[in-house]
């Protein structure tokens, strides 16, 4: 069993995927060809924002956005400490510092509670992270964003795809930042990401830094990166997008289907020897880029899984504060307690769309073993 089966997805739609490919390797045109603002222009509908941004990745991305609002040294920007290393790695990479702010115990991402209590006079924006594929709490964090006066930027790598009150992730704050990596809900074959926003400067800004901050050709009024998409990537991805809403939902069955198998596993477990399923809010649809549960202790149960020839993995071990990097942020262990309880216990199973019902039984069958044989 693959942790993540993108083959079975290949061969679904290898003809059309392989003309796309073919396509750009005629025209030639390899970095921001016509395929990369034919999808901009397919993103950008499908999420319901006025402008896409194509490019190279999902750390880029969040780069650019900072960029473009202007943050750097000597500015804040307040973030979840439970997320993958590139969304706290970016705010400093631009300059600034990472201020975090724990989670909610029960979605994993940001709690809008506690985030005007880190907010400063040098506090710049908020950067929630849609985690697992479910939506941060857009209405709480963009209240408190409003009444600071704060721009709000989604770090969507997880979520693309997912609803938050009927609104697409990616188009629920100032700029959305996505990730196209090849596990991703909707992947390339190679690096990919894209920026959303509404608002025409921005995206001129983001455009512009892509592109080493060129307004012109060879004419540079700001500093910029090398941030674009390829067009192979781009053709890739609009191969893909031809199946993606049918994949979207798929996950969500797949997601709740787990959820419901699980909750009957342990329905008789005693509490020290269940797996806690995730819990979706009433507003949210998730596209489960992981389907994440909590285990006691979870080196024996990724022990046991593996010996069921199961593979697991675990997003993420070690929340960002602890990481060796952020050290002179001098943040130690007890600093953000939710983030750390679910970073020693959140375990992730086989999750993609194509996910069998004989599959999941098997995972949930095994999860039975590891957590309580
Ligand atoms: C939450 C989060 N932010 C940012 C990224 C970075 O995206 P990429 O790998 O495309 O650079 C990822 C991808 O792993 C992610 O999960």
């Amino acid at each position: 069993m693959d942790f993540i089966d993108l083959k079975t997805q290949y061969r679904r739609i290898r003809e059309p995927m392989n003309a796309r490919i073919q396509a750009v390797l005629e025209h030639g045109q390899y970095v921001l060809g016509g395929e990369t603002v034919e999808l901009e222009r397919r993103l950008a509908e499908f999420v319901g924002a006025k402008h896409c941004i194509g490019a190279s990745s999902g750390t880029d991305t969040l780069l650019i956005a900072l960029m473009a609002l202007d943050i750097g040294a000597g500015d804040e920007v307040i973030t979840s400490p439970f997320t993958f290393i590139a969304t706290g790695e970016m705010i400093a990479l631009a300059g600034a510092k990472p201020v975090f702010v724990d989670i909610d115990a029960r979605t994993y991402n940001i709690d809008p509670k506690l985030i005007e209590r880190a907010i400063t006079p040098r506090t710049k924006a908020i950067m929630p992270v849609s985690l697992y594929g479910q939506c941060a709490d857009f209405d709480g964090i963009n209240a408190i964003a409003k009444k600071h006066r704060l721009p709000v930027i989604e770090d969507a790598a997880q979520s693309f795809g997912a609803k938050y009150k009927n609104r697409m992730s990616c188009a629920v704050s100032e700029i959305g930042s996505t990730s196209f990596f090849p596990s991703k809900p909707l992947g390339c074959y190679g690096d990919g990401g894209a920026l959303f926003t509404d608002d025409d400067a921005l995206a001129k800004l983001m455009r512009e830094i892509r592109v080493h901050g060129q307004d012109r050709r060879y004419h540079h009024p700001r500093l910029g990166i090398n941030g674009r998409l390829d067009t192979l990537q781009a053709a890739i991805l609009l191969a893909k997008m031809d199946i993606f809403p049918e994949e979207v939902a798929s996950r969500s069955r797949i997601g709740a289907r787990y959820t419901a198998l699980i909750e009957e596993a342990f329905a008789k477990a005693p509490p020290e020897k269940r797996a806690t399923t995730p819990t979706l809010a009433p507003e949210c649809t998730s596209v489960y880029a992981q389907y994440t549960v909590e285990v006691p202790e979870r080196p024996r149960v990724e022990e046991r899984m593996k010996a069921h020839g199961i593979p697991t993995a675990v997003h993420y071990p070690v929340p960002l504060h602890l990481q060796p990097v952020f050290g002179e942020l001098r943040q130690g262990a007890g600093s953000f307690p939710v983030s750390e309880a679910a970073a020693a216990r959140v375990i992730s199973l086989p999750m993609h769309p194509y996910l069998t019902e004989d599959q999941q039984v098997k995972v949930v069958s095994a999860l039975k073993d590891a957590v309580c044989g």
